[in-house]
């Protein structure tokens, strides 16, 4: 799923320019598991759990230069089964993982983690700003018999990101909420037991993903969401004139045809973008451009060949989603969300994982189809936004943003188009929407 390094040899001509591409496989991690190895286990749930591990670890590049990784296994002492760095090559740590034995004993997870924030990170130099993301995941399956909430704390204030893995009914999801990162939905997953931990095994792979890939939360939103705020990272905020928005207490921006947004990617998505996010964009697709073609959002390589777009086509009104592929030139899914194209706000909202794809348009559902698998973006090209295809385009953007967690989908209601919040209520007395319903 994150493998780049087949699309770079594929483009090995293009290698002489500075060539970057820039996914979760190869951000700079530090990454630690401490997994548990108490008796409550048993053997048969280990062996279980060094797979999934295994399999969650699969989509890394291991090298120096991109992610080293940690196994960390307790009991009543905490084990240094693989320290940091041991590793230069994805095929021989899962290998080595694979090799550790069963260690049995009581559930000390505090001393464990202050095992790991003291002796298995390098330590950090608070004066000088982390390169490497410090990444740690607990999956334990009982109850600690130690404090947790103390060592957690340290780790965090190390600047060590803590995932909490809960397997079972043994543990109390309080216990995982302490210890684990904020906010508790990004850091703390639980599963029923070892048998069906499969089953949360893309969710662990995209929150290690945007952990590396989505440092940034956006501002204002509830919980500080991770991702990419394109109305204020591609500046159009202060370049574009602004006007009425959706609803009258909502603000929004005049794309005229003669505004150039246009940013390097390096700038937006300094380390690419997530396998999975949400693309969310509040519009109001003016006359003529109602009958035109035109990227709504793209991300251009340095040679301006198109890597992923977001294109309106008026005369069509169709919606079409392509990226890069790693088989073929490119995949892309077409959608017919016809109402987007009558001149009114709408909110468009796209669900991209890595294989799939689905549409909602003012939070109606769309369409689902399936992508082929996409590659990395380089990020050393640009990022434009409203870019005609044809003539006069003009666009009335209010929102343009891109979640990185997929389950964003399910919250991003569309409470600021009207017709979704008063389905038959008249207008307010001037004509217009008069309340926000947040
Ligand atoms: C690991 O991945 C393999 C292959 O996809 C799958 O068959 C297996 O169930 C997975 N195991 C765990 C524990 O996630
Ligand atoms: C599809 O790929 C071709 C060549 O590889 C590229 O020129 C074109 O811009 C791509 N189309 C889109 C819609 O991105
Ligand atoms: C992809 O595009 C390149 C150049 O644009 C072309 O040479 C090649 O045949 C295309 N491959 C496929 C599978 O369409």
């Amino acid at each position: 799923m994150f493998m780049l390094t087949e699309t770079c040899t594929a483009h090995t001509d293009l290698l002489a320019n500075i060539f970057v591409g820039l996914g979760c496989s190869t951000t700079p991690n530090d990454l630690v598991y401490i997994i548990d190895g108490s008796s409550s286990l048993g053997a048969a749930d280990f062996e279980t759990a060094k797979r999934w591990l295994i399999n969650i670890t699969s989509g890394f590049d291991v090298s120096l230069r991109h992610t080293q990784v940690a196994v960390v296994q307790y009991s009543d002492t905490p084990r240094l089964e693989i320290p940091l760095g041991r590793h230069q090559d994805t095929q021989e740590l899962l290998r080595d993982i694979g090799y550790i034995s069963y260690l049995g004993g009581r559930t000390q997870t505090g001393r464990a983690i202050k095992f790991a924030s003291h002796h298995v990170f390098p330590s950090s130099n608070p004066t000088v700003k982390a390169t490497r993301n410090r990444i740690a995941v607990i999956l334990t399956d009982g109850r600690s018999q130690d404090d947790v909430v103390d060592p957690a704390m340290d780790a965090k204030a190390q600047g060590i990101a803590l995932f909490a893995v809960g397997v079972g009914n043994e543990i109390t999801n309080a216990e995982l909420v302490s210890m684990a990162t904020k906010p508790s939905s990004t850091y703390v997953l639980h599963v029923e037991d070892y048998t069906s931990i499969g089953s949360i095994r893309e969710a662990m792979e995209q929150k290690l993903c945007e952990e590396s890939v989505c440092p940034v939360r956006i501002p204002g939103t509830v919980n500080g969401q991770k991702g990419f705020d394109l109305m204020s990272l591609m500046g159009i905020v202060e370049v574009a004139k602004k006007v009425q928005g959706s609803l009258v207490s909502e603000a929004a921006y005049l794309l005229s045809p003669h505004l150039d947004v246009t940013r390097s990617t390096r700038e937006i998505f300094p380390e690419g973008l997530p396998p999975s996010y949400v693309f969310v964009a509040t519009l109001r697709v003016k006359s003529p451009a109602h009958h035109m073609k035109f990227d709504l959002w793209r991300v251009l390589s340095q040679d301006r060949i198109k890597q992923v777009a977001v294109t309106l086509n008026g005369a069509e009104k169709s919606v079409t989603f392509t990226s890069t592929s790693k088989f073929i030139n490119n995949s892309s899914a077409l959608f017919l969300p016809k109402r987007l194209f009558d001149t009114d706000w709408h909110q468009l909202k796209l669900l991209v994982k890595p294989k799939r794809i689905t549409c909602y348009l003012d939070d109606t559902h769309v369409e689902e189809q399936l992508l082929e698998p996409v590659v990395s973006i380089y990020i050393n090209g640009k990022t434009q936004v409203a870019k005609k295809v044809n003539i006069e385009t003009t666009v009335v953007l209010q929102k343009l943003r891109l979640y990185c967690d997929p389950v964003q989908s399910q919250r991003e209601g569309a409470c600021e188009i009207y017709s979704v919040v008063r389905p038959k209520g008249p207008p307010g007395p001037d004509g217009k929407p008069v309340s926000k319903t947040h």
